[in-house]
């Protein structure tokens, strides 16, 4: 009431402190309620916006790809350079002994512990069936989890070694099972699947950086 500035000058004081506390890109920025292009950290957060919506096809986890497709791409030749350490168990070719492990000739179609002269767990008996791609695609990416209780302990969570692996089990046979066919859907998928790995090592968070000037100055 004395100073008719009295307000004014409070309301100066106020605007001072917290410029001196927050910095003025904060300020504008809490007080605009929106945001200011050259607030880096508002930058950074729409950064990441933008992150979801544009970069959502390349973000995305990697598509499923199908077993067919996989085996389709999948070569026999590494898979049997992996294929080696299987050997310390198991042989290969036709006739072969069994060791730790029974003899892999013929497997793909073959009666699950079904090779003559091996001493199989329950486990893997009482599993019954023969063993197709997909079956021993299970098998090999988590022996223990797909068959509880199976003597055989091996993991390979890559699909596509696995892949590589059963096409060099295909080989193992006078008259070897087809390969599944790939899912038309997939197949066209898997086309563009290098594209889009390509655009995940491209770090689509700087991609998200250049791509911003929409936002008001
Ligand atoms: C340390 C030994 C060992 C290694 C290494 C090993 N296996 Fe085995 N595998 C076994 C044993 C033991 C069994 C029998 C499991 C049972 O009776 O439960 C078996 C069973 C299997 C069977 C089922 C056979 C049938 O007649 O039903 C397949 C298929 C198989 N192994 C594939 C592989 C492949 C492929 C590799 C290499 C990537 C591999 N194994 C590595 C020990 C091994």
């Amino acid at each position: 009431m004395q100073d008719p500035l009295f307000g004014n000058k409070v309301a100066a004081a106020i605007l001072t402190a917290l410029l001196l506390i927050f910095g003025l890109p904060q300020l504008t920025k809490a007080l605009m309620g929106g945001g200011h292009h050259s607030d880096g950290e508002l930058h950074l957060a729409y950064g990441g916006d933008l992150e979801l919506d544009t970069g959502g096809a390349a973000a995305e986890p990697e598509p499923e790809v199908d077993l067919g497709t996989l085996l389709a791409n999948a070569s026999a030749a590494s898979g049997e350079r992996r294929a080696a350490l299987c050997k310390s168990c198991h042989t290969f070719e036709e006739g072969g002994a069994n060791g730790t492990g029974p003899n892999l000739w013929n497997i793909v179609g073959r009666q699950v512990a079904g090779h003559a002269g091996f001493n199989y767990t329950s486990a893997l008996k009482d599993a019954g069936g023969a063993w197709t791609y997909e079956r021993l695609d299970h098998y090999l990416e988590n022996s223990q989890e797909y068959i509880p209780g199976t003597a055989m302990v091996q993991r390979f969570p890559r699909d596509e070694q696995r892949a590589d692996l059963l096409a060099f089990l295909q080989t193992l046979s006078n008259d070897p099972v087809p390969f599944p066919a790939p899912t038309p859907a997939a197949a066209e998928e898997d086309a563009e699947l290098d594209t889009a790995e390509e655009a995940l090592e491209n770090e689509p968070v700087e991609e998200a950086g250049d791509a911003d000037p929409e936002v008001e100055e």
